[in-house]
């Protein structure tokens, strides 16, 4: 299943395009049964019908014409106020057998005014048929000579279909649905755990966006912005970035997320007060921390680990021992009061972060699995 977001709101797969083809070629059996002893006129109300009536008329294989129309309204000289036509039609169509095709039909309110336009177009016979009709809302006497797929009062879109002008070029069928919950994971442990690592392979299994605050603040100092200058007198010297700015700049980072399962913060909240600043900021959005997940690895094996990554990687901050030492000395003082914190909410979970990569994501694997 996936997930796609149209403007503010979110939809599910719901009907595959196999599904639709076959229900198109049923449709145009029925249809042909009737019709194909002269040549009906196919019409296609527009914009929704483009895509069906494409593949209807594919799919037709006896003598047919082609056409579309568009309803469209405008403001009536009377009191009657909106009054709708038929744009686009302009072929004789006395004697004639018309078949409309339509994409949805919903209240029906649509179809009646079909009809009310055709009454005096002296055709030989007017036949309906639609994709997709919602029975539970359909509230007219009228007939519809051919159904594709009957479906329950929900949106639609893909297919033709539109929310607001977008989704009509979708191949599938997708269903709104509430928005989804995203889920909050924190990833803790002392520098060079292996969180970067780890995070990078959970993201792809689990759909996730992996937000470094490390990355961001060093994407930041790169491009020299105001807050990359603030940030790096800070870090350079294996300081904590102060709390007011790594919140801010996360909140906005967070707001530009496209749509996941989820985020994976990977060194943040570094403090109890960025903690609660992050609680507080979710809440007002009606979202909540899954889960913090502390990978442990003893220090010693750590300090040789980030030497190493000194050498390559270009971080200041990892090629000087007394920096690494400040560093830990951070993690244990200040990050470690953040396990009580999320233990009291009973959010947290240790894991073992030694041995080979495949086996700590295997045991972070299991915690995930949880949320
Ligand atoms: P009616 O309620 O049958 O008149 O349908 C009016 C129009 O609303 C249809 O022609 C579609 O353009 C649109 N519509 C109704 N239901 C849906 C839906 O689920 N998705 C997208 N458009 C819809
Ligand atoms: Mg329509």
């Amino acid at each position: 299943m996936s997930i796609i977001q149209l403007h503010d709101k979110y939809f599910k797969t719901y009907i595959p395009k196999d599904e639709i083809a076959a229900a198109t070629k049923r449709l145009v059996k029925q249809v042909a049964k009737d019709c194909k002893k002269e040549t009906p006129i196919f019409i296609g109300i527009l914009n929704g019908s483009f895509m069906f009536v494409a593949d209807f008329v594919r799919k037709y294989k006896y003598n047919c014409e082609v056409s579309f129309v568009k309803l469209a309204s405008y403001e009536g000289t009377n009191s009657t106020g909106k009054i709708r036509q038929l744009v686009g039609l302009n072929q004789d169509l006395e004697g004639r057998t018309v078949v409309i095709l339509e994409d949805i039909i919903d209240t029906g309110n649509t179809l009646q005014e079909i009809y009310e336009i055709f009454k005096d177009k002296k055709v030989k016979q007017l036949k309906i048929a639609t994709l997709f009709f919602k029975p539970d809302v359909f509230k007219k006497e009228l007939p519809i000579d051919y159904i594709g797929i009957s479906i329950p009062d929900k949106f639609i879109v893909g297919y033709g279909l539109d929310y607001d002008g977008l989704g009509r070029n979708y191949a599938n069928i997708y269903q709104l649905i509430p928005k989804p919950k995203v889920k909050y994971i924190l990833l803790f442990g002392p520098p060079g755990v292996g969180k970067g690592t780890q995070a990078d392979l959970l993201k792809t299994k689990y759909n996730l966006v992996h937000i470094s605050t490390g990355d961001v603040f060093r994407s930041h100092m790169k491009r020299e912005t105001k807050l990359g200058i603030l940030a790096k007198s800070y870090i350079d010297k294996g300081n904590l970035v102060p709390d007011d700015v790594t919140i801010k700049m996360l909140k906005s980072v967070v707001k530009k997320v496209p749509h996941s399962n989820g985020i994976i913060f990977d060194g943040f909240p570094r403090t109890i007060n960025q903690a609660v600043a992050l609680d507080k900021y979710l809440e007002e959005n009606g979202e909540t921390i899954a889960g913090m997940i502390t990978i442990e690895v003893p220090t010693k094996s750590l300090i040789a680990r980030l030497l190493e990554r000194g050498k390559t990687s270009g971080r200041v901050e990892d090629q000087d021992e007394n920096k690494i030492l400040v560093r830990f000395n951070e993690y244990f003082t200040k990050t470690e009061e953040l396990k009580e914190f999320y233990k009291a909410q009973g959010k947290y979970f240790g894991i073992d972060g030694v041995g080979e990569i495949s086996d700590i994501t295997e045991r972070l694997s299991e915690v995930f699995d949880k949320l």
